[in-house]
């Protein structure tokens, strides 16, 4: 069976432990070779894959993020549900709630950000209005309503460079230029997962008030710590998740750049 689904956790979310008969997999890539455990669920094949590295080792700046979308593209993944730790900017996004993001801002600084390179793949200049799939936000709020999770759908993310968090200056900044969420690695892989014509959704759990606006100094400690007291929900609403997804659906992500029917048979 094709494996349709992936998860990719990131801070906090290590363990593929949600899915049956697991089995660890290594898919090369140009971009270098990538690890996930394979399992399922349902009947569904699903793909784990621990952005960080399984023991948090890879810092974010450090993600080989080519390499993870191409393997999991090379796997005949289509939908990806990625999970990423957040401070908040936004006083009705609260520590511990859910966000399903529908826009960035990107203020990263070293990663190469694209496929298309201009070697062999090509030119490409992919739209990205709506960066994040529509289809597989509506199942995220579907899955949380079904569950009674308290879950915030749309929101703004922006993508700092890292490792260290921002200064209170930036998080002003962020916020008059509309963002609500501030994490460090969802830019690049949104951008990478939308150029290869995957559906990509991205379930942020607000772990602080970012900097300036929490009273406290910030620590990754505190991070880890609301994400284990909300790891259950979090498994809870993944797996929900999964079982809404027809793995066999069509999408416009999956014509991002190839343009779709329309397009290719000569009338776009
Ligand atoms: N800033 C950046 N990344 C984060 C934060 C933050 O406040 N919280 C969790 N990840």
């Amino acid at each position: 069976m094709t494996v349709r689904i992936a998860i990719i956790g990131g801070t906090g979310v290590y363990n593929p432990e949600i899915l049956d008969d697991i089995r660890p997999e290594q898919v090369s890539t140009p971009y270098g070779d990538i690890s996930v455990n394979i399992g399922s669920y349902r009947g569904k094949e699903v793909a784990f894959m621990a952005r960080h590295g399984q023991a948090h080792t890879v810092p974010p700046h450090r993600v080989n993020y080519r390499a993870n979308i191409a393997g999991l593209k090379r796997l005949g993944v289509r939908s990806i549900l990625a999970t990423a730790a957040v401070g908040s900017l936004n006083r009705a996004m609260k520590p511990g709630g859910f966000v399903f993001v529908d826009q960035f801002l990107d203020f990263t600084k070293s990663r190469p950000q694209t496929f298309f390179d201009g070697d062999q793949n090509g030119v490409v200049h992919c739209d990205f209005t709506d960066p994040y799939c529509p289809e597989l936000r509506e199942i995220l709020v579907r899955a949380a309503w079904e569950l009674r999770q308290p879950a915030a759908s749309g929101g703004t993310y922006a993508c700092t460079e890292g490792p260290r968090f921002e200064t209170a200056a930036e998080i002003t900044m962020i916020r008059q230029l509309g963002g609500d969420l501030v994490g460090m690695t969802g830019v690049p892989e949104v951008v990478l997962a939308r150029e290869a014509e995957m559906c990509y959704a991205t379930i942020a759990m607000v772990t602080n008030f970012a900097a300036g606006i929490s009273p406290a100094r910030l620590t990754h400690e505190e991070v880890l710590q609301v994400m284990s007291l909300n790891a259950e929900n979090l498994r809870r609403l993944i797996m929900q998740a999964i079982s809404l997804i027809d793995d066999n659906r069509e999408c416009a992500c999956h014509w991002a750049v190839s343009g779709g029917p329309v397009l290719s048979n000569g009338e776009g």
